[in-house]
């Protein structure tokens, strides 16, 4: 049995930049991206088929078709099914699967491989060997890779599918810049801290969590659109085009000023930097003393540099973290509708528009997180919520 997917191919990269040559922003995704058939393993007693409902693009997918961190198709020995971040309805179990049931509507999470703590050492469908992802209209896959999906959170279907793999992290992060901050300095200090984060999905979801447990979150974002959906929630906003990006010294210089300007003085405690390049040293230059920077990203460059002396005298934590554990993942899930409220994109792209969405999101320009809607046909259990 087989399904239409979307695979990214090697050769297909090297042709397009071959096309390209130097010129970068004439890099068509959609010449890479490509709607492929994937015939289906047979289910296993562990396995289950579902169908796809609606998945977010991630953007692991963006540096996957660009090959700009790792070439993962070429790695993958010349082509990937990409996709690790879906809600599906179940349509099939195999005969010793006991958590689900046909009918039941689930999400995935990414967890490929785990090391001994239950971190992931691989991620599905990227860097994990023989995985196939989810960009697809049916998938089968193990029942551990699945998490019943809170559709009475008071999200909407496309909300919901926003969640799935940014929130995992976003929940990490925070726990971890929040936890390393409160070993060098504790509540009786400072009870309410001042966090920030760049703009993107991941950030946005890692204030959420900052604001509703009383800290002041700031987005700095250059979307006037993702800014005024984060006010809503009440994080304030910093204009990062303000401070055109951090192009200069003297920009970063500003927007340091800014920071502490708005926060008498003190700075930034937690930072959240899934960009790095010209974003790193704005991150740095507004921390407080103690503060802390987490990242698990690395959109804009894999590499940074900083000064050691200087983060030695201020105190400052650099902490790297990634995808959550399969515990984080169910735990974190509790917080859908109640804390997790993300802005979503304002068209819901259908399956065939794969590809456009893609490009428009590497292009910057989508409003919130981007959304497919894969099954014309929904389950009458999320009907009220679409
Ligand atoms: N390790 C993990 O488990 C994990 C999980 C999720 C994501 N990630 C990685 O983390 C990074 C961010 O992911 P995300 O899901 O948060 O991204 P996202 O939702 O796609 O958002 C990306 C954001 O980047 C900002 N941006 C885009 N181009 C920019 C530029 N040239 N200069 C400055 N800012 C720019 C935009 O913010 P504004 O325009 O609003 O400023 C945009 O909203 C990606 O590299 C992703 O692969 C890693």
């Amino acid at each position: 049995m087989n399904t239409p997917a979307y695979s990214i191919s090697a050769s297909d990269i090297a042709a397009e930049w071959e096309r390209v040559g130097d010129d970068t922003g004439s890099f068509d995704a959609s010449r890479v991206l490509k709607l492929d058939r994937l015939e289906l393993q047979p289910i296993g007693p562990r396995d289950v088929r579902m169908r796809l409902l609606a998945f977010s693009l991630e953007h692991n997918l963006d540096h996957a078709v660009l090959a700009d961190t790792i070439n993962i198709a070429e790695l993958r020995g010349g082509k990937i099914y990409p996709g690790n971040s879906a809600v599906g309805e179940i349509v099939e179990v195999g005969s010793e699967v006991t958590r689900f049931q046909p009918g039941d509507v689930v999400l995935t999470h990414c967890l490929g491989e785990a090391d001994d703590y239950g971190y992931p050492l691989r991620i599905w469908a990227y860097d994990k060997a023989d995985s196939v992802g989810w960009y697809s209209e049916e998938a089968v896959l193990g029942e551990w890779q699945l998490i019943p999906a809170p559709l009475d959170c008071g999200l909407s279907l496309w909300e919901i599918a926003a969640l799935p793999l940014r929130a995992p992290t976003a929940y990490l992060l925070w726990r971890r810049g929040h936890d390393i901050f409160r070993v060098k300095v504790g509540r009786e200090k400072r009870a309410q801290l001042n966090v920030m984060g760049f703009g993107g999905g991941v950030s946005e979801l890692f204030l959420m969590l900052a604001r509703h447990e009383g800290h002041r979150a700031f987005l700095c974002s250059g979307s006037p659109e993702r800014r005024a959906a984060l006010e809503k929630l009440g994080i304030e906003s910093i204009d990062q085009k303000e401070f055109n990006r951090f192009a200069s010294p003297g920009d970063v210089k500003a927007f340091s000023a800014e920071v502490k300007k708005r926060t008498d003085g003190a700075g930034m405690h937690v930072v959240c930097d899934m960009l790095r390049g010209p974003v790193f040293p704005a991150g740095i230059a507004a921390m407080a003393r103690a503060g802390v920077n987490v990242s698990a990203g690395w959109q804009l460059a894999k590499s940074v540099t900083y000064d050691s002396a200087a983060m030695s005298v201020k105190q400052l934590t650099i902490d790297h973290t990634h995808y959550d554990t399969i515990a984080g993942c169910e735990a974190c899930t509790e917080l859908y509708g109640s804390v997790f409220r993300p802005a979503v994109h304002k068209e819901v792209y259908a399956f065939a528009d794969l590809p456009r969405a893609l490009r428009e999101m590497h292009e910057n320009t989508q409003t919130g997180i981007p959304i497919v809607r894969v099954a014309e046909e929904m389950p009458s259990k999320v009907a009220s919520i679409l």
